[in-house]
C-alpha cells in the first residue's frame, strides 16, 4: 500500500527523517511527506524561471532588514555575496534544483545556508513565501512587459510606413466580406495600428497598477519587526508599498490584467492574420508574402502556405484559455493566500511566451508585406464598389436618399445583367434610370474619384491617410 492509499494519517513518532522533510517547515511535521504528494505540490520544475527576481528581492529585503538594524551590515553583506553566487551559478547551469525543496524560493534558502551557514537562516525574517512570491511575480511581469513594448512598438513602426507607402493603393473595402466601397490600403493598415494602440495603452495601464510592492505583508497580517517598507519598495523600483497586507499576498489581478490584454492583442492579431490569409490565397491575390514566412507542402508542388499568420490565429486560443483559467483559478479563493494561487505561473508564462513570439513574428513579416496593386485594383472595380458615390451624386441633384438608393439598385441590376461596372456605362445607358444623370457623373464613379471624396479625419482619402499615419508616429514618437 503507498502512502497515498493509506487512510490512517496518524503521526509515526520514531519515524526517521529523510530528504522529504522540508527543512524550512519540518519542525512541525513527524513523517516526511509522501514522495508523490512532494511532486505533486511542487512548483520548482517551472517556477525556477523566477530565480532573478526572487534573487533581487531577498537583496532588498537583506538590505531593509540591515537599515532597521534586524540584521548586521556583515550579515547583510554575507547573504548579498551569496546570493550573487548563487545568481551565477543558476546561470550557469551548475545549480541542483531539488523537487523536495517545493519552490524557487525554498531552493535558493537552501543554498544560501549551505555557503553560508546559519547567517543564510536569518534571511526570511519578517517576511514569508507569500509576500516574496507575489513580489517576485510581479518584478518578473514588469521585467517582461518592458521586453514585449519594444517589438509592440517595432511592429507598429512597421505598419505605419508600410500605410504611408500604400496610402494612395486602392483595394475594394468590404462588410459582410462583400465588396462594399473602395479604400485605399493604407488605410485598411492604419485600422489595424488603431487596435494595436489600444493594445498598447492597455500594456502601460497594466504596468502602472502591477507596480507596487507586497514585500512586508509577510505571511498575510504584516509583521512584528520594524520593517521599512518604503526602503524594498524603493530599492525594487516600484511606485509604492501595496497597501493592505490580506490584499497583498492574495492578489493577482495584475496577472489577470496581463492576460486580458494578451488576449485583445492576440484577437486583433489573429483578425489580422485572417485577412493575411485570405489575401495571399489564388482567389485574392491581394499581396505576396516573402517565402521565409511560408511554408510548402509535403505532397502539392504547388503550394506556399501562410503559415506564420495562421499559427498566430491559431495561437489566439491558448492564450483566450489562459485568461479563463487565471479569472476561475481566483474566483472562490477566501482571503488571503491559498495554494490555488501556485497555478498562476504555468498560464502567465505561456500568455508571455506566446505574446512575444506571436509580436515578434508580425514585426518581422508586416515590412516584408508585397502589395498587388493591379489585383487590388481590378477586384475594387469588380462589385459596384462605387455604387453609393452614384446615390450621393443623385442626392447632390436634389433627389432623396432612399430614391436615389433605388435608381442605383436599378442601375446596379442592369449592369449584372449586362457585365459592366457602373464606370463602363455611357451615359444614355445611366440615363434610363435618372435624367438627372449628367456627363459630370464620371468624375464620382472613378474609384480614385471615390476614395479622393473621403476627404475628413478618418477618412480613406490619400492625403487623410498620409495625416493619419503621421499623426500615428508622432504618437509612436512621443513613447
Ligand atoms: N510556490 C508557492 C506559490 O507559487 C510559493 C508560496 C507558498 N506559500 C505557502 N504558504 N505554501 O504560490
Amino acid at each position: 500500500m503507498s502512502k497515498l492509499e493509506n487512510s490512517s494519517n496518524k503521526p509515526t513518532p520514531n519515524q526517521q527523517p529523510d530528504q522529504l522533510t522540508n527543512q524550512a517547515w519540518g519542525g512541525r511535521f513527524s513523517e516526511a511527506v509522501d514522495e508523490f504528494v512532494a511532486r505533486f505540490t511542487a512548483s520548482v520544475n517551472f517556477d525556477q524561471r523566477l530565480y532573478r527576481q526572487d534573487i533581487q528581492g531577498s537583496i532588498a529585503h537583506a538590505r531593509m532588514l540591515c537599515e532597521a538594524s534586524v540584521l548586521t551590515a556583515d550579515e547583510r553583506d554575507q547573504i548579498i555575496a551569496g546570493l550573487a553566487d548563487i545568481a551565477a551559478q543558476i546561470e550557469s547551469g551548475e545549480f541542483a534544483w531539488s523537487v523536495a525543496l517545493e519552490d524557487v524560493h525554498m531552493n535558493i534558502e537552501a543554498a544560501l545556508t549551505d555557503k553560508i551557514g546559519i547567517v543564510g537562516k536569518k534571511l526570511h525574517t519578517g517576511r514569508s513565501r507569500n509576500d516574496q512570491v507575489a513580489t517576485d511575480i510581479r518584478l518578473w511581469l514588469r521585467d517582461q512587459i518592458d521586453e514585449i513594448t519594444p517589438v509592440l512598438t517595432r511592429l507598429q513602426s512597421g505598419l505605419i510606413e508600410l500605410a504611408e507607402r500604400e496610402s494612395a493603393t486602392i483595394m475594394p473595402g468590404f462588410t459582410h466580406l462583400q465588396t462594399a466601397q473602395p479604400v485605399t490600403f493604407g488605410h485598411h493598415l492604419l485600422a489595424w495600428n488603431e487596435m494595436l494602440e489600444r493594445d498598447y495603452s492597455r500594456l502601460q495601464d497594466c504596468r502602472k497598477r502591477l507596480n507596487q510592492c507586497p514585500l512586508g505583508a509577510a505571511a498575510l497580517a504584516g509583521t512584528t519587526y520594524p520593517i521599512d517598507r518604503h526602503f524594498t519598495a524603493q530599492a525594487l523600483a516600484f511606485d509604492k508599498p501595496t497597501e493592505n497586507s490580506l490584499d497583498s499576498v492574495s492578489d493577482r489581478d495584475f496577472a489577470i490584467e496581463f492576460c486580458a490584454f494578451a488576449s485583445m492583442l492576440m484577437t486583433h492579431l489573429s483578425r489580422m492574420s485572417e485577412e493575411l490569409v485570405l489575401w495571399t490565397s489564388a482567389q485574392f491575390q491581394f499581396i505576396n508574402l516573402p517565402d521565409r514566412f511560408c511554408t510548402g507542402s509535403s505532397i502539392m508542388p504547388q503550394k506556399k502556405n501562410p503559415d506564420v499568420p495562421e499559427l498566430v490565429r491559431g495561437k489566439t486560443g491558448r492564450v483566450n484559455g489562459h485568461l479563463i483559467a487565471l479569472l476561475t483559478l481566483m474566483k472562490s479563493q477566501p482571503l488571503a493566500y491559498n495554494k490555488d494561487n501556485q497555478e498562476d505561473k504555468e498560464p502567465l508564462f505561456d500568455t508571455v511566451d506566446t505574446v512575444r513570439d506571436c509580436l515578434r513574428a508580425f514585426a518581422d513579416m508586416i515590412p516584408a508585406i508585397e502589395s498587388r496593386k493591379d489585383m487590388m485594383l481590378e477586384a475594387a472595380r469588380r462589385g459596384f464598389s462605387t455604387a453609393t458615390d452614384l446615390a450621393d451624386y443623385l442626392v447632390r441633384k436634389g433627389i432623396a436618399f432612399r430614391d436615389s438608393h433605388e435608381i442605383v439598385g436599378k442601375s446596379v441590376a442592369y449592369g449584372l445583367a449586362e457585365n459592366k461596372d457602373l464606370s463602363e456605362m455611357t451615359l444614355q445607358e445611366l440615363q434610363q434610370f435618372s435624367s438627372e444623370i449628367g456627363e459630370d457623373v464620371f468624375e464620382v464613379l472613378t474609384l480614385e474619384g471615390s476614395v479622393a471624396a473621403r476627404d475628413h479625419l478618418g477618412g480613406t482619402a490619400p492625403s487623410q491617410v498620409r495625416a493619419a499615419a503621421k499623426r500615428a508616429a508622432a504618437l509612436i514618437d512621443e513613447r
